[in-house]
């Protein structure tokens, strides 16, 4: 651990987030299928730091469970940003590398511009504090960067303590700061809370660092990347930046959207060249398509894969565990679940697999259910390689329906049936010659007398209710 090139993560995460209005932890909400947070630290994982430690509020298990395994520490009271620092105390003490503050709440910074931070951190003239800053086209409340006669990093200003002269600089603290290991917990020592807010600024460091002698520098970035999440209308707007960039990435990929800002991806969203998606596709995390597969619109895939050639849609959903293999084809109104569809095999209508392995080229007809769950537990339904399922069969597993096997349209299949086999089910058709006509002429007649009321929906409760054995 006393590398000097070695680096460390500390992401702060104790702000509740009230503007969100939210029960969920601030840095819980999902920015392209994971939490902020985990963005924050995705980054951050990407300067390969020998630890990795969060600071949360009492009460975040479920952050300390999203970030795990790096290490949480919990800050109570929140008494500011140095003061949640130093909560890393215990586990970065003698630490000499580079330590790099980021923020919970600011998931949006590349892996590109922390990297550049490291290197100034590490390169010439060993700053001991280097603060990523950006101008910004409104800075607002944001702390103020106070250049030195050297061009070097004087001071940050909050901008409640700020002077009007200093509330005019544009140049702005994004929060994020790589720290020389060996003067952080020194440094946030001196940092007293007699301020505006009463609290203890990790930014007074900068000013420490300087009366002490030791070097500070600044990086910039770009404002859109050093982006704040406090409320429900910025998520939106880092969603929107994420949605971008993860677009334009896979369209430089060689995939074709048609309609780009309809398409919703996951931070883990694979897509292979030549991959076609038309308008309003929507992928939740855990997704892989193959090369020139195509995704019609509509559809609705998560935890799923989709091999080469394969096509899915329009509005199909693929739930976790589907696998459509070379060449399959699920149409509209069909939902896969945990199944695996072999190469060539269909499904191309309205119909539920679940739990299920289908063969190769295997032929599913419309309205077709497998009936996976009893209640309690759930079944598999094997199809073999060239079956065909007649449309509007109701396949009731454990059971399997060999290699070229037939079942009828319409059919209850309970039992396995045999490779090459007929299973099948219905009953016998009956013709009543001029029974429509008497049908049609009985149910005019009680229309016109009124026989029957409009139905009560709440008198079917107020029954269930008086008689909670049901029958009459
Ligand atoms: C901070 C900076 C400001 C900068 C701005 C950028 C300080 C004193 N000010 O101000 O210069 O321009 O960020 O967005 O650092 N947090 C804790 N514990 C605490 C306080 C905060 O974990 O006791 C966390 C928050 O959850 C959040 C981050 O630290 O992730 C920043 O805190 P916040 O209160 O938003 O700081 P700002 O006032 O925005
Ligand atoms: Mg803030």
């Amino acid at each position: 651990m006393n590398q000097s090139s070695a680096t460390a993560i500390v992401i702060l995460a104790a702000g509740q987030g009230t503007r969100m209005k939210s029960r969920l932890p601030k840095v819980m909400h999902r920015l392209a299928g994971r939490p902020m947070v985990r963005h924050a630290q995705a980054v951050g994982e990407t300067v390969k730091p020998a630890l990795s430690v969060v600071v949360i509020a009492p009460g975040m298990e479920d952050v300390a469970r999203a970030v795990a395994p790096a290490q949480t520490v919990v800050q109570s009271p929140a008494l500011g940003t140095g003061h949640a620092v130093a909560q890393a105390r215990p586990l970065l003490e003698g630490f000499e590398g580079t330590v790099l503050v980021l923020y919970g709440d600011t998931p949006l910074i590349r892996p590109e511009t922390i990297q550049r931070m490291v290197a100034a951190r590490q390169g010439e003239g060993n700053p001991a504090v280097v603060v990523l800053g950006f101008q910004a086209a409104d800075p607002g409340a944001y702390g103020r960067l106070v250049l030195g006669a050297d061009g070097g990093l004087d001071r940050i200003v909050e901008f409640k303590e700020a002077t009007p002269e200093e509330r005019a600089i544009t140049l702005c603290n994004s929060g994020v700061m790589a720290i020389d290991g060996r003067h952080l917990f020194s440094l946030l020592d001196a940092v007293g809370n007699a301020n505006a807010k009463g609290e203890y600024y990790l930014t007074d460091i900068v000013a420490i660092a300087r009366e002490r002698g030791l070097k500070t520098a600044v990086v910039e970035g770009e404002e859109q990347e050093v982006l704040g999440v406090n409320s429900r209308l910025e998520l939106a707007g880092a969603e929107a930046i994420l949605q971008d960039r993860l677009r334009r990435h896979w369209m430089a990929e060689g995939v074709t959207m048609q309609d780009p800002a309809s398409v919703y991806l996951s931070h883990d969203t694979v897509l292979g060249r030549d991959v076609i998606l038309e308008p309003h596709v929507w992928f939740g995390p855990g997704v892989a398509v193959g090369e020139g597969a195509v995704i019609h619109a509509f559809s609705h895939i998560e935890g799923a894969s989709v091999a080469a050639g394969a096509e899915v849609g329009p509005y199909a959903r693929l739930r976790p565990g589907a696998e459509l293999e070379a060449g399959a084809k699920v149409g509209n109104f069909v939902e896969v679940k945990n199944a695996i569809l072999g190469a060539g095999a269909k499904v191309n209508h309205l119909s539920y697999v679940g739990d299920a392995w289908v063969g190769p080229k295997a032929n599913i007809g419309a309205g077709t259910i497998t009936c996976n769950y009893d209640g309690y537990n759930k079944h598999l339904t094997v199809i073999g390689a060239g079956a065909f399922i007649g449309s509007n069969s109701t396949l009731v597993p454990p059971l399997t329906i060999g290699a070229g096997a037939f079942t009828g349209a319409g059919s209850v299949i309970t039992r396995s049936v045999e490779d090459d086999a007929l299973g099948i089910t219905r009953a016998e058709q009956k013709t009543v010659k001029g029974a429509a006509r008497k049908l049609r002429e009985r149910n005019a007649a009680a229309k016109a007398a009124g026989t029957y009321p409009k139905p009560d929906p709440r008198a079917g409760g107020r029954a269930q209710s008086n008689n909670p054995k049901g029958g009459k």
